[in-house]
């Protein structure tokens, strides 16, 4: 087998006749690529006596790391003689705009209330959007054809209606409850649906759930931290009163109105004592143990925050109302 000995100085040649820095891989993969003379050399190499074969690969080794180190050299020299000489670049014309971007104002909403209760102690816990009947209803105390299920329909995705898009957060009580047992302190916000599209109603919107299950949940304590809850959100002492209402999940019930401004009272959210059925099909001993819920929605909460009218503004994408909620520089 004959080693060309001049394979070095004919590449180092042929780099400095390079007239098009375009040519330049071509001509690397004529001496280093698959079809090369040089990887047929190695190739032969099966062929040769062992002694032979090992001072042959030695030298083609060394042939080859000379050729990388050429090309390598030769790649640098090219880049930089490129840039130094291209002279269509004009530094001073002004950069390109892209605009900078900010979080929705769902998402600023959203990260305000879970950052006001993780630091109260309770863990976020994302729940499942397609939700089973048993995790959305029946383990929530609303038997089949209960009258509450009326106010929650919703989409179903399969024909039998046993899986379909959850109606409330309210579904990841009992997913925390059956995982983590108690005691408990969670908050899960998410997206629910329902079917129902007005001004202040959308079929698909955003909740938030809260539950606290422990030997000393009680009423006043619900109260206590709901109220302080909507003090720091809307960052204003204002009255909140706690009307009578009817959940089938927790028992007493209650809805919970704020007193805003020229608005007078205003509900935002529903709440009270996790019913002991609840408690039960998730394993948890009422005896034991005693559970307060919350649940809001948070474009109600983001509307009165912002002063937004229309619930449908937060969804149409339009950039002149999402620039409004930009960060200031
Ligand atoms: N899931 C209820 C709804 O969407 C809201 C709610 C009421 C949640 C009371 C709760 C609760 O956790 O205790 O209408």
């Amino acid at each position: 087998m004959q080693i060309p000995k001049d394979l070095i100085e004919s590449a180092q040649t042929k780099i400095s006749g390079l007239s098009n820095p375009a040519d330049f891989y071509q001509l690397r993969s004529s001496f280093l690529g698959k079809n090369s003379h040089l990887t047929k050399l190695f190739s032969s190499l099966k062929d040769l006596p062992k002694d032979e074969k090992i001072a042959f690969a030695k030298e083609l080794n060394s042939i080859k790391s000379g050729l990388e180190a050429l090309f390598e050299d030769a790649f640098s020299n090219l880049s930089s003689k490129e840039t130094s000489t291209n002279k269509n670049i004009d530094l001073t014309l002004p950069g390109i705009n892209h605009g900078l971007g900010s979080l929705h104002p769902i998402s600023i909403v959203t990260e305000k209330i879970t950052s006001y209760f993780e630091t109260n102690s309770y863990s976020v816990f994302f729940g499942n959007e397609v939700e089973s009947d048993f995790y959305n209803f029946e383990a929530l105390n609303f038997p089949a054809n209960h009258p509450a299920r009326q106010m929650h329909d919703t989409f179903y995705v399969e024909e039998d209606q046993s899986y379909l898009l959850r109606t409330h957060t309210s579904n990841t009580q009992i997913h925390a409850m059956m995982k983590y047992g108690a005691p408990l302190k969670m908050l899960s916000p998410g997206r629910v649906y329902r079917c129902d599209s007005d001004n202040t109603h959308l079929p698909m919107f955003t909740q938030v759930e809260g539950l606290v299950v422990d030997p000393s949940a009680s009423f006043g304590k619900l109260k206590g931290t709901l109220i302080n809850f909507l003090h720091h959100f809307f960052d204003d002492e204002m009255e909140v009163r706690f009307r009578p209402s009817f959940f089938p999940f927790t028992e007493p019930s209650a809805e919970v109105d704020i007193r805003f401004g020229k608005k007078g009272w205003l509900e935002v959210l529903g709440c009270g004592m996790v019913h002991p059925n609840v408690l039960k099909g998730c394993g948890i001993n009422p005896a034991q143990y005693n559970g307060f819920a919350f649940g809001m929605g948070i474009e109600r909460l983001a509307m009165l925050y912002f002063g937004v009218e229309d619930i449908r503004d937060f969804y149409n994408s339009d950039l002149e109302f999402l620039q409004q909620f930009r960060p200031s520089l």
